[in-house]
């Protein structure tokens, strides 16, 4: 079967990573986690006092460093200048500034060549914000993942207790809606469904069932 390219995109916590590692095992196809690319930036803005608002600076920051991306069993592990920071860049400090440094049009750009460059090949499933519409704009299969914001923030606090990190329920509502608002709004990239995307809600689908979908999907399209 060809080797072909898969975008899945959606609002925080609608399932894409999940979804995107697991489609990514059961094609042996490379899994590609966008929002780990934005996340290590923001870490390495706030370790170095970069001002999340100067996206010149932040754009400096960013061609003088290295990211990397490396899947493993669990899912990807994130290095910054060779040091690994997989569980820092899931820090609450990092979450609540990543929008603001990923609206950046100067660091959009540099982002969106790193990441083409890594599905050039084809065999990729990346997962982010602006996949379908923007960094593979002609990818075989395009996935927009929804969830309603009750069942997202659900999943996170799950996420967070099974993980023996600390959590309210609440907050992490609120916290989504601003993200979403951030995402969907900024001027550029913002999230949105591209118009040959197939939208599957998974606010009541299991990840198994979302999975089975895709693989449908994509064997229609290999
Ligand atoms: O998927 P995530 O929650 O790890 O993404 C973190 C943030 O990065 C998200 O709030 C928006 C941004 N992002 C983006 O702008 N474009 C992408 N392709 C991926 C993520």
């Amino acid at each position: 079967m060809k080797k072909i390219n898969i975008a899945i995109d959606g609002p925080a916590g609608a399932g894409k990573s999940t979804v995107a590692k697991i489609v990514a095992d059961r094609l042996t196809y490379l899994y590609i986690d966008t929002g780990a690319m934005y996340r290590a930036l923001t870490y390495l803005a706030i370790s170095s006092g970069v001002n999340p608002e100067d996206g010149v600076k932040l754009k400096e920051l960013l061609d003088a460093s290295s990211i990397q991306l490396e899947v493993t069993e669990k899912g990807t592990d994130v290095y910054v200048n060779n040091k690994i920071v997989t569980e820092d860049i899931r820090s609450s400090e990092v979450t609540n500034l990543v929008s603001i440094i990923a609206s950046h049009r100067e660091i959009r750009e540099t982002m969106v060549q790193l990441q083409q460059g890594m599905a050039e090949q084809g065999g990729a499933v990346m997962d982010g914000r602006d996949i379908g519409t923007h960094v593979l704009p002609d990818a075989e299969v395009k996935i927009f993942l929804t969830a309603s914001v009750e069942e997202r923030a659900r999943r996170r606090h799950e996420e967070n207790l099974a993980k023996g990190r600390e959590s309210d329920l609440y907050i992490l509502q609120q916290e989504i809606q601003r993200r979403d608002e951030l995402d969907m709004n900024r001027e550029v990239a913002p999230l949105e469904k591209a118009k040959d995307a197939i939208e599957v809600n998974t606010t009541s689908i299991s990840i198994d069932g979302v999975v089975e979908r895709i693989l449908e999907i994509v064997k229609e399209r290999a």
